[in-house]
């Protein structure tokens, strides 16, 4: 009888046979209580790599080899670490659910000119509290179009116009002085198709010939072509790009000179658990995994989102906990909210950006409705222990629609009308639109489109200057999605130039390499934002930035905003929108209108929110009596704590 190699003695036999040779290693290792350590977290987790591994490639003929070499590679991780680790546990990561955490994103080069000016940066995150900020990926890159970073030539090398791995690992000792946990991309779908591995199968080489995915006969394709989606049609129809040299078409899902990953050779993994772990040894907390949903392909499938796909991030996040247990893995997976949910766990990533509630907000804003808002919250909020949202508003891409058509057919709305009066509305097309976003990849064949733009320009603030019109309700605008974000359970997530209320820049269209992508048109020279400003009163970045700080303290003086439970409250109006969050007998009440217009709310609304008592609003420090009702302002948002 064959052995059924997920039979649970089987991880055990292996890690028998494994260790001697292991151990003798480093038996001249000077500190011999961390090979003790790295022993103890083998009895808890080893088992774990085996299964992903085995469920992956227990079916090649060299997978004893290639979990070997993960073993190793794992514990030359654990043993050369610049300090002792701990056998996992979730309680390692506590500080992603706290209050205190407030995230920020940009690019070194556009935020602070490289890696060494950098540092100078680090006050002005401090005046925000930044604990979080995730740095786009600055490695060695090709030459013009790299897709912002996203096609990696050598994860070993920095891009020399940012800077050095030396200067990366100063920068990160900074941060940590500084309380800034460091999130780095690992962009692990694909590398440059000049990176080392390309290179070598471009000039013949069959070990990385398999690296990739490679047609030479266009019949091939065919299990595959007819089920995938166009991620990037603006700029090419399907998902392969010919290639002369291999006489070969290449499997490219995002740009062509962006080559897929082949991970159903074992080696690939191993190799690019290799290149995670020099993302780790650059002082990385949190490891985001760039468009992990495509990973995997299967013959007759669309190739998003398969089972292999989670399996594989398993075995990621299962080599993390035996190599750098204190770093987690965080997920951008921009799917639809039934799959981004999928790839959320312990196991999996604790960690995940929150597209459903971004688009959703954006919504909000645009119909004054709340009730697909609502609806989807409501639905989709909740997570399993030991893992957390990043929400955000904006951040280096665009706003893709990523709401459940469900949720919209359940309050009523065709999804697919309202998509398109979405993308109507945020590139200003639709008559009495406060906002001038710019299309990205707009698809004639299937009507689909994204939108890019800055907050500030898709709030209204460009089109209040450009008609010198009343600011004001843009500037509401921004506070109140940032309030929201802010206090939601999760990681509030900043996009830098945000907090400055900066515009759309429209010089991405003179530039050769970025005019055919329009999410240039929120990638922003920070230099040139007017952030100065936010020290002149009565400017809108002064407003802006000023409301923002003021929040985030209030959000770090209140252990509720961190801990507490969530609850999306149903309707009371159609313009607000309301949710509970609790936490040891204290009740957070955020109250929030979507609307330009004022409204009040009766006893009998306030009374369905369960507001019965007098109540301070954080935000304007001002005692509410529900007795009278309560009147909110446009766009205003009220932050009622309740002690009991
Ligand atoms: C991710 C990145 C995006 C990039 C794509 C391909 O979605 O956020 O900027 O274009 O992956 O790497
Ligand atoms: C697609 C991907 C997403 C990526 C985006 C880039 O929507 O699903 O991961 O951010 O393209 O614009």
């Amino acid at each position: 009888m064959l052995l059924d190699p997920s039979a649970t003695h089987c991880a055990d036999i292996a890690l028998e046979r494994l260790w001697p040779a292991l151990a003798k290693r480093y038996t001249r290792h000077k500190n011999q209580h961390r090979l003790a350590v790295f022993r103890q977290a083998l009895q808890q987790d080893f088992k774990r790599l085996y299964d992903c591994m085995a469920d992956l490639y227990s079916d090649q003929w060299d997978f004893y080899f290639h979990l070997e070499q993960s073993l190793t590679q794992a514990a030359q991780a654990w043993m050369t670490a610049d300090c002792d680790h701990q056998v996992y546990s979730a309680e390692q990561h506590a500080w992603l659910q706290s209050e205190q955490t407030i995230g920020a994103t940009g690019y070194v080069d556009l935020f602070a000119g490289n890696l060494r000016k950098l540092h100078d940066q680090i006050p002005y995150l401090n005046e925000m509290s930044v604990g979080y900020l995730h740095l786009m990926p600055f490695f060695d890159v090709p030459e013009g179009d790299n897709d912002g970073g996203y096609a990696i030539k050598d994860y070993g090398k920095i891009n020399p116009l940012v800077g050095t791995m030396a200067q990366l690992k100063s920068v990160a000792t900074a941060l940590h002085d500084n309380n800034i946990r460091l999130v780095l991309d690992f962009v692990f779908n694909h590398t440059s198709d000049q990176h080392q591995w390309a290179l070598a199968a471009k000039a013949g080489d069959r070990r990385y010939q398999d690296f990739y995915w490679l047609f030479r006969d266009a019949a091939d394709k065919d299990p595959y072509s007819p089920y995938l989606r166009d991620i990037f049609p603006d700029k090419r129809a399907g998902c392969f790009t010919w290639n002369d040299e291999l006489q070969a078409e290449v499997w490219t899902t995002f740009n062509d000179f962006q080559w897929d990953l082949n991970y159903q050779n074992p080696e690939v993994y191993t190799a690019m658990c290799a290149e995670m772990l020099k993302l780790v040894d650059a002082g990385a907390d949190v490891i985001r995994l760039d468009a992990l949903a495509f990973t995997w392909k299967q013959p007759g499938s669309n190739c998003e989102n398969l089972p292999k796909a989670h399996r594989l991030i398993q075995a990621f996040n299962a080599f993390l906990r035996l190599a750098a247990p204190g770093v987690v893995l965080k997920s951008e997976a921009i799917v639809a909210p039934d799959e981004v949910v999928k790839y959320i766990s312990a196991d999996e990533c604790p960690v995940s950006y929150n597209p459903n509630l971004m688009a959703l907000l954006w919504e909000a804003l645009a119909t004054r409705q709340t009730k697909l808002l609502i609806a989807g919250s409501q639905a989709r909020s909740r997570l399993p222990e030991h893992t957390v949202w990043v929400n955000y508003l904006r951040c280096h891409d665009d706003i893709g629609w990523a709401f459940a058509d469900a949720d919209a057919w359940n309050v009523g709305i065709n999804p697919h009308d309202h998509r398109y009066f979405l993308n109507q509305f945020y590139t200003g097309q639709f008559p009495g639109s406060f906002a001038t976003g710019v299309p990205f990849q707009a698809d004639p064949k299937t009507g689909d489109c994204r939108i890019s733009g800055t907050l500030a320009s898709l709030s209204g603030l460009e089109q209040a200057y450009q008609t010198q019109g009343p600011t004001e309700h843009a500037i509401k605008r921004i506070l109140l999605l940032h309030g929201i974000i802010l206090a939601f359970k999760g990681i509030p997530l900043i996009y830098l130039g945000d907090e400055v209320a900066m515009l759309n820049d429209y010089s991405y269209r003179d530039h050769e390499d970025r005019q055919s992508d329009s999410r240039w048109v929120h990638r922003i020279d920070f230099a040139h934002t007017g952030a100065g400003q936010r020290t002149v009163e009565g400017t809108p970045q002064h407003k802006v930035f000023t409301g923002l700080v003021d929040m985030i303290k209030l959000r770090r003086d209140h252990p509720v905003f961190g801990a507490g439970d969530l609850c999306v409250l149903p309707s009371v109006a159609e313009n607000v929108y309301a949710f509970s969050r609790t936490y040891q007998g204290q009740t957070l009440l955020v109250v929030a209108n979507f609307s330009e217009r004022g409204c009040r709310l009766d006893v009998a609304q306030c009374f369905n929110l369960g507001l019965d008592a007098t109540t301070v609003d954080l935000i304007t420090n001002l005692q509410l009596d529900p007795v009278e009702g309560l009147e909110l302002a446009p766009y205003q948002q009220l932050w009622l704590l309740n002690s009991r």
